[in-house]
């Protein structure tokens, strides 16, 4: 059985990046899996490092968790901070994690261009902190977005040190995972880039139709094209690029074909594309008050989560001590 994990910062909303690129696949795998999702709120410092409400952030990503369908029976569903062997290995790790690698990830470089007045360690150790997290468990798959492949290889290059550093064969190499093979990359609807939480270009799955409606509506799109058959410019593109993953084949056959001849009416296509977001989000959005309101079950949920990720991560911690050779006198 495979052992399957994945994670999100609480740094705000779950949009529909977070869907498709990690929740939705996770969902697939949570009854065949031996499966592991967790809130990344260590992670979350890197960038937000004095967050104007930490746990109120925790709690909105722990209840949409759960409005999308994840099971914390089936599923162990945790909080980071609970889990204090993480912090352990990653401390472990970073010391066989190298300034120059850690200094080319391409999000390293990404997030101190965004943030020059805060280049923190953690920023720099993101990626050792992410393989503690992962290897925590000794996961194989990692349901994840496009965004994280590197992040993924890198925790392969840090488990497949370890092995070789200390001659063993302990860790295994995950690899980040996606049913429909390729990983996904969600675009945002401001013409360019992926869609973020920070970004302004969104669709939380926790948004109401009226505000949907209002952001498809307001998605950068152009005066359509002039010769039949042309590429599209990015901002169309990626309009069409969630009309793949939200709507019908027929559908975005029906625009792709309006495009190619000219004749496409990007009011009617995105009248069209924000019903069928309403159709993924409904569901889910109508879920997530309910977990909200009740405390009393969402304490239940992250102490009986802390209590299995204890189990698995106290018995990774305790072997790769002994692989290092820390021993009681
Ligand atoms: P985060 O919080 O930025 O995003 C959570 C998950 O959502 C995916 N995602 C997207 N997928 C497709 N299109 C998008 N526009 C999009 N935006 C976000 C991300 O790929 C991710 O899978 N470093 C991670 C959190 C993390 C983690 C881990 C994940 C920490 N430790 C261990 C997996 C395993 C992050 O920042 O995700």
């Amino acid at each position: 059985m495979d052992i399957v994990l994945s994670g999100i910062r609480p740094t705000g909303k779950l949009h529909l990046g977070n869907y498709f690129g990690a929740m939705k696949n996770f969902l697939k795998m949570q009854h065949e899996n031996n499966c592991y999702f967790f809130i990344a709120d260590y992670h979350s410092l890197t960038t937000h490092p004095t967050p104007a409400d930490l746990h109120g952030s925790v709690k909105q990503v722990l209840a949409e968790y759960l409005a999308c369908g994840l099971d914390p029976e089936v599923a162990t569903l945790y909080i980071q901070s609970d889990v204090p062997e993480i912090p352990e290995l990653y401390l472990l790790l970073n010391m066989n994690a190298y300034m120059g690698e850690l200094e080319r990830c391409t999000s390293f470089k990404d997030t101190i261009r965004k943030q020059p007045d805060n280049v923190n360690a953690g920023l720099l150790t993101y990626p050792t902190l992410m393989a503690a997290d992962i290897l925590i468990h000794r996961s194989h798959k990692v349901p994840v977005g496009k965004d994280q492949e590197q992040h993924l290889e890198m925790t392969r290059t840090f488990a497949n040190r370890f092995n070789r550093m200390y001659n063993v064969e302990y860790f295994p190499e995950p690899v980040a995972y996606n049913f429909g093979e390729k990983l996904v990359k969600v675009p945002g609807l401001d013409g360019t880039g992926k869609m973020g939480k920070s970004e302004g270009n969104g669709v939380f799955l926790a948004d109401d139709p009226d505000t949907i409606r209002k952001k498809v509506m307001k998605a950068v799109s152009d005066s359509g094209p002039t010769e039949p058959n042309q590429p599209k410019p990015e901002a169309i593109e990626n309009l069409f690029s969630i009309m793949r993953i939200v709507s019908t084949p027929d559908t975005y056959t029906f625009f792709d074909e309006k495009y190619n001849t000219c004749q496409v009416r990007y009011g009617d296509m995105k009248k069209q594309l924000a019903e069928d977001i309403i159709k993924v989000t409904t569901p889910v959005r109508e879920k997530i008050e309910g977990y909200l309101a009740d405390n009393a079950y969402l304490r239940k949920v992250a102490r009986l989560g802390a209590e299995k990720a204890r189990e698995s991560a106290s018995k990774t911690i305790k072997e790769v001590r002994s692989i290092i050779g820390f021993k009681e006198f």
